[in-house]
């Protein structure tokens, strides 16, 4: 590593100026940049005290650690930014206008990103276990889009962090995919092929220096199982063993995709420990802890995806039981884990958690009320689209039964009715394969949504005579104007005998 320069996080920070497009490395809070950024966030409150503009324009695999986001954000630091975030000060600069923000699928952003449709890339900032002199870098906890990244940035800057260590060599599998008329099929067979590189290569000449660190990621904490998430997680274990009995699945069981957040988390949990369900592989985006706990348990025989989206402690296990670990994970970078050709050749269960769901099976996964962006579309649609059976799974309710996630119009729309095929709440399953628009809202109304809210719901769809869809565009939105005025619903609910 001699031939490149060493570098304090600073020295990294003032090569970084005003406007500039920095693509981010890592993939949720896993592998991401842990000590440029804070000096990046230091030199942004310098020059604002001078009275000069300074703010980046951001570009990520996913979401990032807070060291990354929130930090920038709140040295207001940030003007622009994709694909995906989970900051509560960024989101609140994205929902005041201050933060332009693109939401875009993880997988489809990434031709654009090549073509130079986003501009150009002035640094890739990421984090690596090891760099060495032909420029082969062994990347650490994720793969996201850093190969892309590096390959389309002008200058690269490298935190080498010590935490992770150096035998993680052969948990990537990196494989970057060429442009239009040169694409290749990917050769990914079972979620377990291994059909790339185990280091990534990039020209050494431009990576302008290195900072040493030894940061523990933060981790993707979760909160603890609760009871509506294990009775989705039921729910959906039935709805899979029923499609396995009547011979939809294939001779063996399908490999599963699990979305993001803590319902997700929770419901993985119920399908691994069911025993009427065989062991699976995963083909995923990210892996949360209750994947490994899967693998642990002999329960998960594999898992793929773009990072490890895990807590400090599951890492931690990780870390400790590498040879293992690395027969049964691969990482590979997000245009893989997300594209829709794998995805569909492997006949992939795509588990994915809405914000609210509509009767005709449109899902919100990101906008409150239709405006306040939560966290963005992620690799939701990349997955819902392309699966063999997709799945959106939801709490009836949401913020203690004041809202209904069930509602007559979806007030934004991320996955549309053509592409959701069950609906599933704590209360049951709504199987909406080969149903018309009026038994699709009749079996979401009777078997997802709360009973408290049934009776709103299906006076809804009784007042409206007229055409092939029971839309009513005076009231369709009646749910979210009383919530945005009220803070509750409450008035479309019933009390429950
Ligand atoms: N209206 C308003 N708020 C709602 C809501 C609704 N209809 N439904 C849920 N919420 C709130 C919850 O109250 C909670 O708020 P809090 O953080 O203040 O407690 C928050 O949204 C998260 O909800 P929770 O029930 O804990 O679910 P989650 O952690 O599983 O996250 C999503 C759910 C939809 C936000 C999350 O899955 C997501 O961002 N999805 C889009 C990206 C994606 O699906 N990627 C998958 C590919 S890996």
């Amino acid at each position: 590593m001699r031939e490149y320069a060493v570098l304090s996080a600073e020295e990294a920070a003032a090569m970084v100026h005003h406007g500039q497009t920095i693509a981010m490395g890592g993939f949720t809070a896993a592998g991401s940049v842990k000590m440029i950024t804070r000096a990046l966030a230091e030199r942004a409150d310098r020059i604002h005290r001078q009275g000069d503009p300074f703010s980046l324009r951001i570009i990520s695999g996913a979401s990032t650690d807070p060291g990354v986001d929130d930090v920038l954000a709140n040295a207001e630091a940030i003007c622009y930014r994709m694909p995906y975030q989970t900051s509560i000060p960024l989101r609140r600069q994205i929902n005041e206008r201050r933060v332009e923000f693109v939401d875009t699928h993880l997988s489809s952003m990434m031709p654009p990103l090549k073509c130079g449709a986003f501009g150009p890339i002035d640094f890739a900032i990421f984090e690596a276990a090891a760099v060495y002199r032909d420029g082969s870098i062994l990347l650490t906890s994720a793969v996201g889009a850093v190969p892309t990244f590096a390959r389309l940035a002008k200058h690269v800057l490298i935190e080498v962090n010590a935490y992770h260590p150096e035998d993680l060599e052969g948990l990537h599998d990196i494989y970057e995919l060429g442009l239009p008329p040169h694409t290749r099929e990917i050769p990914i067979y079972r979620p377990s092929d291994r059909i790339g590189a185990t280091l990534m290569r990039i020209d050494p000449g431009k990576i302008c220096g290195i900072v040493h660190t030894n940061v523990p990621d933060v981790g993707n904490a979760m909160a603890p199982e609760d009871d509506v998430s294990r009775r989705i997680g039921e729910n959906i274990a039935q709805l899979l063993i029923d499609e396995m009995h009547f011979g939809r699945m294939g001779e063996t069981f399908l490999p599963i995709q699990a979305g993001v957040g803590n319902v997700s988390n929770a419901l993985m949990a119920a399908l691994y420990s069911n025993p009427c369900i065989p062991p699976f592989s995963m083909y995923s985006e990210i892996i949360q802890d209750t994947i490994i706990h899967g693998i642990d348990e002999e329960r998960i025989h594999f898992a793929s995806g773009a990072g490890l989206a895990v807590s400090p402690s599951v890492l931690q296990n990780i870390y400790k039981n590498l040879p293992k670990f690395l027969k049964k994970l691969t990482l590979r970078p997000q245009e893989i884990t997300n594209h829709p050709e794998v995805i569909r050749r492997l006949g992939v269960i795509g588990i994915n958690t809405a914000l609210e769901v509509d009767l005709w099976g449109n899902v919100n996964s990101t906008h409150v009320c239709g405006t306040q962006l939560m966290n963005g579309i992620g690799g939701s649609g990349d997955f819902s689209r392309n699966s063999f059976i997709s799945i959106f799974a939801t709490p009836s309710t949401a913020k203690s039964g004041n809202i209904s996630a069930i509602v007559p119009l979806c007030s934004h729309i991320d996955h549309t009715e053509h592409d959701t095929q069950f609906i599933v709440t704590e209360y049951g399953i709504a199987d909406l394969r080969g149903k018309g628009p009026m038994q699709r809202a009749k079996d979401i109304i009777g078997n997802c949504a709360h009973p408290r809210y049934r009776q709103a719901l299906l006076d809804y769809l009784s007042r409206q005579k007229l055409g092939r869809v029971a839309v009513c565009l005076e009231t369709g939105y009646d749910f979210q104007i009383c919530f945005q005025r009220e803070k509750t619903m409450g008035k479309f609910s019933v009390e429950e005998e």
